[in-house]
């Protein structure tokens, strides 16, 4: 046996046992003719006391970071112990040593907090797992990936997994294609996700199954975004809208609990998309904190008055004008203000100004606009914002899109600013009646909001007959939110082939196309397929924000970097002309 005990086992109670463990040398401290040796594998670190043979041993052989120990000893007290680590209190006085492996220095320390950069970190990502805070998102994550398990099994859900060499799952991303070397000049595509197996499962009669399964997106990369990432993807056939919220509702409050012993014990809001944009000004509320979106034009009315009905040019122009009462701000210096209207015209923002008002705690109002409003009128706008007295109102004019995503940044910011966005505060929401189609105004056309097997509700199938209706028309389709990331979604499907025949004229495609494209699933709709429905959710995402971070990647053994590449293994890469050749394939120069 190489061990007897790991390295994060022994306590107090085990003073006097005889113990052998091995592991990797994280430091060595020599204090004159004495050695001390922190020893760390999987489970922690215990320190190894040296004494003066074994240091002259030492001596002429050295040890140093990361090399691989197996030591033999006696459990003792600690003369100074370190309350730090959970074996702080003890030491074991080694009578034995082997080294089994050597190690260069490593490239950074493995320690809780690292002197490594993020591509150094990458490169030698086998190094990087050894620190304890990766080694603890892992952990985490084979946690959450154990809780989904159980839960699902208890449910009746199967596991059943489904091929990766396919043809395309439009989600909205670009396929990554895989080349065939026996059907020549033909290729696969990467799942963007198993959605289409997952309803031929259904048509099959097995219904309810669920994976946790790698999908495969090439679009662009973001903290919470990489090109394969892993969903808990499921399906269940016999439902309604109402059954999946339910089902998957229960799936999360068994994961909290599991995970992290946080218990919720009332019922996820529910909001609709469109009071999500209204009140948020987008469709993964954060609310955690209030600090709503007021929306001081309507319908083209502008809900405040200015001095003498002088032309505020900013205001009547806008298509939009949103504000927010953040609390406590009206002390912000010029400075603050100025430093905020930088912020808001950074080509990310992309707005021109910020106005603000200031609530002041006397009662008074003082703002950036005097000029055109009294103040009776400042006030007026600060109870229509439900302010306070010692809030500051900013407020966002501009193009629709632009203005309500401008001021949700904003909101965020100010969220993060306060202090109101803790990592340790679960929020979770669903975000229901999404529309069906949304217009892509860059080509003209109308796509599918989900994907195009999302099925409308029942009373808006009418409504896809006439093409100026289109943008009203909403899905059966949900989301869930937790703390401002969307972590799954879903829909209720189409099951007739009448309706996904329609649902793809009405995505531009003709019959021809939907046929070469879907005929598989659009047959099997001609056999029995039953009334069905899923959902799927970003599993990596999930563990980061149970592990309280956005950034998926430390949640991932071996992520890509932003630019889509593994400095690991220094993928992608070219390959040789003898494969290039099986492949029939020639590179064009780039
Ligand atoms: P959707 O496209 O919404 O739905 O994906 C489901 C969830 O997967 C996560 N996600 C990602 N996570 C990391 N990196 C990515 N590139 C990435 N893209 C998506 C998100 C998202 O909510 N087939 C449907 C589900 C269904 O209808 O049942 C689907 O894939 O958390």
């Amino acid at each position: 046996m190489y061990r007897t005990r790991n390295c994060g086992e022994l306590r107090m109670q085990h003073t006097g046992e005889e113990v052998t463990m091995a592991g990797w040398v994280q430091t060595v401290r020599k204090f004159g003719s004495i050695t001390f040796v922190d020893l760390r594998d999987r489970y922690g670190i215990t320190q190894l006391y040296f004494n003066e043979a074994l240091t002259t041993e030492l001596d002429k052989n050295p040890v140093g970071r990361e090399f691989v120990l197996q030591a033999t000893g006696k459990v003792i007290e600690r003369t100074s112990k370190n309350g730090k680590i959970p074996t702080g209190d003890i030491e074991i006085e080694i009578s034995n040593y082997k080294i089994l492996n050597a190690s260069d220095v490593p490239p950074f320390t493995i320690e809780e907090n690292t002197d490594g950069g993020d591509e150094l970190r990458m490169k030698y990502r086998y190094l990087d797992l050894r620190r304890p805070t990766l080694r603890r998102n892992l952990e985490l994550r084979y946690k959450v990936n154990r809780s989904v398990r159980n839960y699902l099994d208890t449910l009746g859900f199967w596991d059943i997994e489904t091929p990766f060499l396919i043809k395309s799952t439009p989600e909205g991303a670009r396929d990554f294609v895989v080349p065939s070397r026996m059907n020549q000049g033909e290729f696969y595509a990467l799942p963007q996700s198993p959605q289409t197996f997952k309803q031929l499962l259904m048509v099959s009669g097995y219904d309810r199954y669920y994976q946790i399964v790698k999908c495969f997106r090439d679009e662009d990369l973001r903290a919470d975004r990489q090109p394969e990432f892993t969903q808990v993807d499921c399906e269940m056939a016999f439902v309604d809208q109402e059954d999946i919220l339910n089902t998957f509702e229960g799936l999360f409050k068994h994961v909290f609990k599991d995970v992290k012993g946080v218990e919720i014990t009332e019922a996820f809001p529910r909001m609709t998309f469109d009071d999500a944009m209204w009140h948020y000004g987008n469709d993964k509320p954060d609310i955690r904190f209030e600090m709503k979106i007021q929306n001081l034009k309507a319908e083209g009315k502008v809900h405040c008055t200015t001095v003498d009905g002088t032309e505020f040019k900013v205001f009547n122009d806008a298509a939009t004008i949103v504000a927010i009462a953040v609390p406590g701000a009206s002390e912000y210096t010029r400075k603050q203000i100025d430093e905020l209207t930088e912020w808001v015209k950074r080509p990310q923002i992309g707005m021109t100004g910020v106005i603000n008002i200031k609530c002041n705690a006397d009662g008074t109002y003082k703002s950036s606009v005097d000029k055109f409003f009294n103040e009776g009128q400042l006030k007026d706008i600060a109870s229509f914002c439900s302010a306070n007295a010692g809030d500051l109102i900013l407020i966002l004019a501009g193009a629709e899109t632009r203005t309500r995503k401008a001021m949700s940044e904003l909101r965020l910011e100010m969220g993060n600013r306060l202090g109101l966005r803790d990592n340790s505060v679960y929020k979770p929401l669903w975000v229901i009646d999404f529309p069906l189609l949304e217009l892509d105004e860059e080509n003209n056309r109308w796509v599918a909001r989900h994907h195009p097997f999302t099925a409308p509700k029942p009373d808006h199938i009418a409504l896809m007959n006439d093409l100026s209706r289109y943008g009203e028309i909403k899905a059966n389709a949900y989301d869930i939110v937790l703390n401002g990331t969307e972590i799954g979604g879903g829909s209720i499907r189409i099951f007739q082939r009448d309706l996904q025949e329609k649902m793809f004229a009405a995505l531009g495609m003709s019959k021809e196309e939907a046929n070469e494209k879907f005929g598989f699933l659009l047959g099997a709709f001609e056999y029995g397929a039953p009334p069905h429905g899923g959902i799927a959710f970003g599993f990596d995402r999930l563990c980061a924000l149970l592990g309280g971070q956005e950034s998926i990647r430390d949640f991932m053994a071996f992520p890509k970097n932003n630019a889509g590449r593994d400095v690991m293994l220094d993928a992608p890469s070219a390959i040789d002309d003898t494969q290039l050749n099986e492949l029939n394939l020639t590179v064009r120069p780039a």
